[in-house]
């Protein structure tokens, strides 16, 4: 992983050298500080911008050689649009398309100055947002690119955030950057490939949460055996690597109250088994571990904000081998809760993992929420593309609470139906379930699977196959993994679960 940008802020004032950034509203409108920056432009801004045809439009912007006697090099002027209408989600989107302009310019440092016209000065939590944006851009997965040339080399560009109240600015971004960086662990997880990510080290890279306050517990195999994790077992049965079921605890919540668990699909290679999927792009199957990253990205997040809230996440480790040793279509396995499952298809697997971690989440923890979040099923994407997650849930109360904060974090859900019809899909003859009832509403059904898992508790299972990874770049990722879950968890827990 290579970050790009290294973020500080400072008092918003003319800035003195190099490249400078400036915005501007529409109809060219300027906050006070880049009233004076322009001012030494010969013909002023206008002159420029109409000969470039800049308005202050949203996310265009106007590349100035910077006024003689400015000491400048450059000034950047990016238009925002409406600047009393902005949200945290323009903020934090202009903070990853400055960063894409800047990149440009090849410097080592900049400086963007963040005042607009009126009262909608970014500072604090706005001044956060866009700082988040650019940390976010800046993020890029080149581990295994060597042998660069100097030239070719990505710069870690020192970014100057100048604010109308840097204190308040700064208190903003020790908790947001804690969620970037909740997100950009969770980007390396699913971008890194399987060969060097197994279950093991998946359950280490959860250990490492210790760092930040949180307990770590992993069970291997022989305890999994114990518990009767027959499910998940049978999943990694083909797999040389043992599998894991790895549990974080923060406790920044009150004594006693019921945690909120997050529990995660982390199956680290999905080959199908051997109901074995097509080549053709099965490489993309490594990134099958989409919802135990997004759940120890949360739990980064959480815990590096330290959230007055009790949160608990529960990763399932496999890998989902064809082998001598694998599980057939035809098994019938007996999962943790003693429900009989039997395996039609052995590439329905995340079901199976998932049957035993909520069902232990739930036992051992009693939560008072259970939220599970996995790239389950491709039926989600024929249904929702790369744009939404698919929400199912128990509890109508808790899914609006996921909605209004999906909305209030930038990452998209939508709600689908759960029902007795479409749980009669998934009986069989011969055991009490089988893992899968076909191609037709292959989400719902999946769905409806977990559910047979969760008894009462307020439940929510989020299918993240369509946006964790392969979805299209924006202004605040440019790589193939998006960390998808982490703000949604986050901004769950810090809207409705703390204080
Ligand atoms: N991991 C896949 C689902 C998936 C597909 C994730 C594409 C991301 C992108 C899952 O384990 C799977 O194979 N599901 C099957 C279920 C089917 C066999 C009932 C599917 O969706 O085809
Ligand atoms: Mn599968
Ligand atoms: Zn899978």
């Amino acid at each position: 992983m290579t970050k790009l940008a290294k973020l500080n802020f400072s008092k918003a004032e003319t800035p003195k050298g190099g490249v400078a950034v400036i915005l501007a509203g529409s109809d060219l409108s300027l906050g006070p500080v880049a009233a004076e920056v322009v001012s030494g432009l010969e013909g002023g801004l206008q002159r420029s911008a109409g000969i470039a045809g800049f308005t202050g439009k949203k996310k265009a912007s106007l590349d100035l050689v910077a006024p003689a006697g400015s000491g400048l090099d450059r000034l950047i002027v990016f238009g925002v649009g409406d600047a009393g209408e902005l949200t945290g989600d323009d903020w934090r989107a202009f903070g990853g398309a400055v960063f894409a302009e800047l990149q440009k310019t090849k410097a080592d440092a900049a400086t963007v100055l963040l005042d607009v016209p009126g009262d909608a000065d970014p500072s604090g939590v706005l001044a956060a947002e866009f700082a988040m944006g650019v940390k976010l851009r800046a993020y890029a997965f080149d581990t295994y690119k060597t042998a660069k040339k100097d030239d070719d080399k990505p710069k870690n560009m020192k970014v100057t955030l100048a604010v109308a109240d840097p204190k308040a600015s700064k208190k903003a971004w020790s908790s947001a950057e804690a969620i970037a960086d909740g997100v950009i662990l969770a980007r390396d997880l699913v971008n890194e490939p399987a060969n060097v990510l197994g279950p093991v080290e998946f359950a280490e890279k959860a250990e490492e949460l210790t760092a930040l306050g949180v307990e770590v517990e992993v069970l291997g195999e022989k305890e999994m055996k114990k518990l009767k994790m027959a499910a998940l077992l049978g999943v990694s049965q083909g797999s040389t690597r043992p599998p894991q079921l790895a549990v974080m605890r923060w406790n920044g919540g009150k004594k006693g109250d019921a945690p909120v668990a997050f529990v995660g699909k982390g199956v680290v290679f999905d080959t199908g088994g051997i109901s074995i999927k097509p080549a053709a792009g099965m490489e993309d199957m490594k990134g099958d571990m989409g919802g135990a990253a997004a759940v120890i990205g949360a739990m980064h997040a959480i815990a590096g904000r330290k959230a007055k809230a009790n949160v608990i996440g529960v990763i399932g480790l496999v890998e989902n081998m064809p082998d001598g040793n694998a599980q057939r279509p035809g098994d019938i396995v007996t999962a943790m809760s003693g429900t009989t499952i039997e395996i039609l298809n052995t590439d329905a697997e995340g079901r199976l993992v998932l049957a035993d971690a909520l069902w232990y989440t739930q036992e051992k923890y009693k939560p008072a929420i259970m939220i599970d979040l996995a790239t389950l099923t491709g039926a989600v994407l024929v249904a929702l593309g790369n744009l939404n997650a698919g929400l199912f849930s128990n509890n109508d109360a808790l899914a609006d609470k996921l909605l209004s904060s999906a909305k209030s974090s930038g990452e998209p859900l939508w709600r689908l139906p759960l029902s007795k019809e479409y749980d009669k899909i998934i009986d069989t003859p011969n055991a009490d379930v089988k893992n899968t009832g076909g191609r037709w509403a292959g989400s719902i059904t999946a769905a409806q699977f977990l559910q047979r898992f969760t008894n009462d508790v307020p439940w929510a299972h989020l299918d993240i196959a369509g946006t964790a990874f392969g979805a299209p770049k924006d202004d605040i990722c440019q790589s193939w993994a998006s960390g998808y879950g982490v703000r949604l968890l986050n901004q769950l827990v810090a809207d409705h679960y703390e204080g």
